[in-house]
Order: C-alpha cells, then structure tokens, then sequence
C-alpha cells in the first residue's frame, strides 16, 4: 500500500471515489469502449469505480485490474461481482513494475492515477512496454486548478491550494491535467488527442450538484483538513470558512466548473 497516498483509504474516501465515478460516468467514459475479445489493463483499479462501468460497457473485452492496496482490491473484486460481471480479473502490483511480458495487452486504461505517482513517466514507459504496437493507452484525469465557482471565495481557492501542495509534497501533482498531452507524446505515444472534459453544475442539474460539488469536489479537499491544521498551512477558522464557501457554491444561486482531460493515443 502507498504509505504517501493524500487521499488515504478510509470508507470515507472509498464512498467518494464511487460518488465521483457515477456523477461523471457519461462525461467521461460515453466514448469508451473495447471490441470484443480484446485484453485491457486497468491500472490501479482503486475500489472499482470505473472498473464496473468498463466491463459493463464492454462486455466481451477482457480486463486485467491492477492496484497496489490489497485492501481497495478486494473491495474491487467483491464490486464487480455484486455486478454480476464476469470480464474482469484483479492482481495486486506496482504499475511502475508490472507483473506482464511486454506487448501484452491490447489497450491501457488509467483513470486518476498518475496525479498521485513521483514519476508519471516511468509509469507510462512500463504503461508502454506491456501495451501491443498499434494499441491504445487512455489516460483519464483532472487539474484542480480548472476549478472556479460562484460565489468566488478567497478562502475556498487557498483550501485548493493546500490540497495541490500536500499532494506534491506526497510526490504528486494534482494540476497534472494540463501536463497529458507532453507526458504522452514524451513517452512515445503517436496520435495524442486530450479532450478536456468541463463538468459544470448549478441548481437545475441536482445530482451533479450533490454528486459532483458536494459529495466528489469538496469531500476531497475536505479529506486533507486535518492534516493541514495539523500542519498549519492554514489557521482553522480560514480552512472552515473556505470549505463552507465551496459548499455554498451547491446552493439555489451557486455554480462550479471543472475540468478533466481525458487523453488517448497509440503506441
Ligand atoms: C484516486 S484513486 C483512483 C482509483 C480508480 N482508478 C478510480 O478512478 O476510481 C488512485 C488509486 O491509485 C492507486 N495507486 C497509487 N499508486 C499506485 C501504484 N504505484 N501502482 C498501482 N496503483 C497505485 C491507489 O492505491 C489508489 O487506489
């Protein structure tokens, strides 16, 4: 398990990796799909959150779904099983020391991984070196400086900021969104295309408003508060008042935008 790893794996985080996955499953997966009787590797799986959502709508690809904490493992498998899927099997590893020969698969897929990793770049050589020529690698994820919201809050925007500093000083980089297009075009991929997803969300729209603003966006800035009191990088009364400002963007009169990058190419 990732020692490092900001957001933990608490149940807490485990219900916001699957608020998120069902708030976003159209924006970002309505163009993902594999032909029949291809092998994917899904790496770090997590709790299967868009584990089940990829063999759902492939259902005759073959997954292969890698994580590197037994315990989101497990939650990953018994997932899909209450699903009744049958396309997918789990290993535990290292996606920057996978357990496969090279040109194994014929297509990669990695959602909200690369953010959390000290070298995005080793992970996507060995991403590479077990993909087949001619295979496609899909890399799915955000940039939490894309986000912006009404009311605007001084305090809301320095809460993000510390989120983005703890998880750089974890090793990640959580403005990694931005960054897609040279990572892969660096680690060989050919015809790189990112499309950059906007999620935006005011009243008319009250699932997003809840799944999205309150239940995706603001649990995992909330997610690092303790540390960043512990830790002063924020006095307790401006840390609360950002967070409740970013949940006073969910009311009638707020609105929040943010942007994920789903990029694709070939080796
Ligand atoms: C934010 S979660 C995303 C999980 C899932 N892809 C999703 O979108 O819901 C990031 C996951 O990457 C895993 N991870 C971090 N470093 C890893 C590594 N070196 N190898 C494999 N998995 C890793 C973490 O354990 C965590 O489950």
């Amino acid at each position: 398990m990732k020692p490092d790893y900001v957001h933990g794996y608490s149940s807490a985080e485990d219900a916001r990796l699957m608020d998120q996955a069902s708030t976003l499953t159209e924006l970002l997966h309505c163009d993902t799909t594999y032909p029949p009787d291809s092998l994917v590797l899904e790496a770090g799986c997590g709790v299967g959150a868009q584990t089940v959502t990829l063999a759902a709508q492939s259902p005759q690809a073959a997954f292969v779904s890698v994580e590197i904490s037994p315990h989101s493992l497990a939650q990953a498998k018994a997932r899909v099983e209450a699903r009744g899927l049958t396309n997918v099997t789990f290993r535990e590893a290292d996606i920057v020391s996978l357990p496969f020969d090279g040109d194994h698969f014929d297509h990669v897929f990695v959602c909200f991984v690369l953010e959390h990793l000290a070298s995005p770049e080793k992970a996507l050589a060995e991403l590479r070196r077990v993909l087949k020529p001619e295979g496609s690698i899909t890399v799915i994820e955000g940039d939490h400086g894309s986000a912006y919201f009404y009311p605007d809050s001084v305090a809301a925007h320095r809460a993000i900021q510390c989120l983005v500093d703890l998880q750089r000083r974890a090793g990640g980089d959580a403005l990694i969104g931005r960054r897609l297009y040279p990572l892969l075009v660096r680690a060989g991929a050919r015809d790189v295309r990112v499309s950059p997803r906007m999620v935006y969300v005011e009243a008319s729209r009250p699932l997003r408003v809840d799944g999205f603003i309150r239940k995706t966006f603001t649990a995992m800035v909330e997610g690092v508060g303790e540390q960043v009191i512990r830790e002063s990088l924020m006095d307790e009364d401006a840390w609360r008042k950002g967070i409740r400002d970013l949940y006073r963007t969910a009311e009638r009169d707020g609105t929040f935008c943010y942007t994920f990058f789903k990029a694709v190419g070939v080796k």
